[in-house]
């Protein structure tokens, strides 16, 4: 029943309360007011009663004494409003009445006057109604003479007090009904300016929804200034107030996703796999290479582990790992290999724990870099060093004994002029002077090596410098079940270099490729003009024996050879490296040959090894390039 009531409108439990409150007030008045009436009305009613019998008795004095019963009955007659009257003598006879022919005779005695209590009120019930029978001694100095007798109905008293109430109840309804029609009016000023209230706060709350076209909020009246218009102008203010702080809030959050938004562009942007974990070890989000490493979309990475991301092993290292930085609280750095399917990669790995405002750790953030081509450079640069400092070595012990060698050479020239051609002496002399320039062959290479040979740059064709080295050793090695194919660019890039120099690069090279294939086999030579790097490439690739890892890495060092004594010094690659290195280029070995390497021609599987390909990349020369505005055209 409450709940319902706490349903009704505002109106509705005005008016009820109002009608509560008049009825209950009608229901506890009016029968207080009805019993306190009563009791006044009957009080007069006797009081007129004993009066009436006071001067009846008084009257009946004389009547009595002169036992003049016309008299006697003519003072019965004339009084008027009572239910009847009778005078009883000193004896207690009845003298005259008001009864037809049959008097009561119990209401004789039914009330006494004496001289103690000379007017007597007594209330009798006749079975028809309830009557006030008043006793009223007739005495002449204190001697009895009779009584007079009169009742009194109370009929009259019950009317008036009827008559009475019937009007009380009547101003309660009209009081009822004018109280409700005030509360109706009074609840709709109210439900009016709360309807209004509730409008506007609907206007601002939709100011905010609806936007970009927001209505105008409605401007309350403030014609009145009560209670009600104060609590209408603080709600204007609060109202004004919270549509500023929320202008703030919408712009501040505007700012935010636009921040969000740049940092998300950023961080996807960023080669580097960058992951954030909390501290239960749980991804919350990540960027676009941590996604594409790990073959998960953005949106399905949330709520995920390393259990659910990476294999057993790896999983467990890293969860164990990132649990080290978060019960440390220090930041961790350390270089990682990884096997790819793309081949072993380097990374670079940072862990640092994300502190909250209050310094506590949030969360963990991973960051992989990935270092493969540093570690490359870095590598490259140890040799490149190492080439160095050998190459000054092998220099000056060159430059020191080229002297002594010409000088042997000169003197076993001489001595041979000297000799019978045909004598064991000329034989010998022949050894010395064929060993000897073997040796100058050395310390040439030694000197080129070490940068201490001059070179003469000129413009050159590149194709055409490759051709004529292949040219050189084609038949020689056609010989051996080797065959080159080449591939050369058709555009004849110019180059600025030593043609001689450069010749010997692609003779070592070819020869090498040719080493490498004791049965025989395939030699591919291409050419690439790479416009946009300004540069050159040379690829000699072999289907030869193919050079292990270990063995890679020290190829272009200084007389490391893997042929027999007397077969090679392992200066070709080397003295390459430095010819190359002169011409600002760059050389580099891989082994075996990529399986999508072009062959020019078909391969035989039986003479098919794991195979070698030397890149060597020269640049152009622009000064030619630019007066063309292009390649040159064949000739
Ligand atoms: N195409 C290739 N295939 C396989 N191994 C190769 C190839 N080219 C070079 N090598 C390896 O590199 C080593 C060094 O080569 P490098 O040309 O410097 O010296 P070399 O050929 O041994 O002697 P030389 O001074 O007579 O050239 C070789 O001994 C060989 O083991
Ligand atoms: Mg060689």
């Amino acid at each position: 029943m409450i709940h319902r009531l706490r349903h009704l409108s505002f109106e509705t439990k005005l008016n009820l309360g109002i009608i509560a409150i008049i009825t209950a007030m009608a229901l506890a008045l009016l029968p207080f007011v009805a019993s306190i009436t009563k009791e006044a009305l009957l009080e007069e009613h006797r009081k007129r009663g004993l009066e009436l019998a006071s001067s009846l008795a008084a009257r009946a004095i004389d009547p009595l004494l002169a036992l003049d019963f016309l008299r006697l009955r003519d003072l019965i007659t004339e009084t008027r409003e009572v239910a009847y009257i009778f005078i009883q003598d000193r004896a207690g006879r009845i003298v005259v009445h008001s009864f037809g022919p049959d008097f009561p005779l119990e209401l004789a005695s039914a009330n006494q006057a004496s001289l103690q209590n000379p007017l007597k009120v007594q209330p009798i019930d006749n079975g028809l109604e309830r009557l006030d029978d008043i006793a009223a001694l007739v005495r002449v100095h204190d001697e009895p003479l009779g009584t007079v007798r009169l009742g009194i109905s109370r009929a009259s008293v019950s009317l008036t007090l009827n008559r009475l109430l019937s009007t009380l109840m009547t101003i309660f309804l009209l009081g009822l009904v004018g109280a409700s029609a005030a509360a109706t009016i009074f609840a709709r000023t109210i439900t009016v300016r709360l309807d209004q209230l509730q409008a506007r706060a609907e206007a601002l709350r939709l100011r905010h929804v609806t936007s970009p076209f927001p209505p105008p909020p409605p401007v309350l009246p403030q014609d009145q200034h009560d209670e009600f218009s104060a609590l209408e102008s603080a709600f204007t203010s609060m109202a004004e107030e919270l549509d500023a702080r929320m202008e703030e809030l919408l712009e501040a959050q505007r700012r935010l996703a636009e921040q969000t938004r740049l940092l998300t562009t950023v961080l996807d942007a960023n080669p580097d796999r960058i992951c954030l974990r909390d501290t239960r070890m749980i991804y919350h989000a990540a960027n676009e290479a941590f996604c594409q490493a790990v073959g998960i979309s953005k949106t399905a990475l949330p709520n995920k582990t390393d259990f659910d991301l990476f294999p057993e092993d790896e999983a467990e290292r890293r969860h164990l790992e990132g649990r080290d930085v978060l019960s440390s609280g220090q930041r961790m750095e350390r270089h990682e290999k990884e096997d790819t399917p793309h081949g072993p990669r380097w990374f670079h790995v940072i862990q640092i724990p994300v502190r909250g405002e209050n310094g506590q750790i949030r969360g963990l953030l991973r960051m992989d870099r990935d270092i493969t081509a540093m570690k490359d450079y870095e590598r490259q640069l140890i040799q490149a060093q190492k080439i160095e400092s050998l190459g000054k070595l092998a220099g000056g012990v060159a430059h020191e004994i080229n002297t002594p060698l010409g000088i042997i050479l000169g003197i076993t020239q001489l001595l041979l002029d000297d000799v019978a051609p045909d004598s064991p002496m000329a034989d010998d002399l022949r050894t010395i002077e064929r060993h000897t320039q073997a040796c100058r062959k050395i310390v040439a290479d030694l000197l080129e090596f070490s940068h201490a040979s001059t070179s003469e740059k000129v413009e050159m064709c590149f194709n055409n410098s490759v051709m004529e080295a292949i040219t050189l050793v084609r038949h020689t090695f056609s010989l051996d079940q080797v065959t080159i194919a080449t591939d050369l660019d058709d555009s004849f890039p110019i180059i600025y270099g030593d043609p001689e120099e450069l010749k010997q690069v692609w003779v070592n090279l070819l020869t090498n490729a040719r080493d490498a294939l004791p049965e025989g086999g395939l030699i591919a030579v291409r050419t690439t003009l790479l416009r946009d790097a300004g540069a050159v490439r040379l690829e000699v690739a072999d289907t030869g024996i193919g050079i292990d890892a270990a063995t890679i890495t020290k190829i272009f060092d200084p007389f490391f050879t893997t042929k027999p004594v007397g077969q090679g010094t392992g200066l070709g690659l080397s003295v390459s490296y430095s010819i190359i290195e002169k011409h600002k280029g760059h050389i580099q070995a891989q082994s075996p040959v990529p399986k999508d390497f072009p062959w020019p021609l078909p391969i035989d599987p039986d003479r098919y090894g794991p195979g070698t390909i030397f890149t060597v990349t020269i640049p152009l020369d622009h000064a030619s390039l630019e007066e063309n505005h292009g390649p040159h055209p064949r000739p």
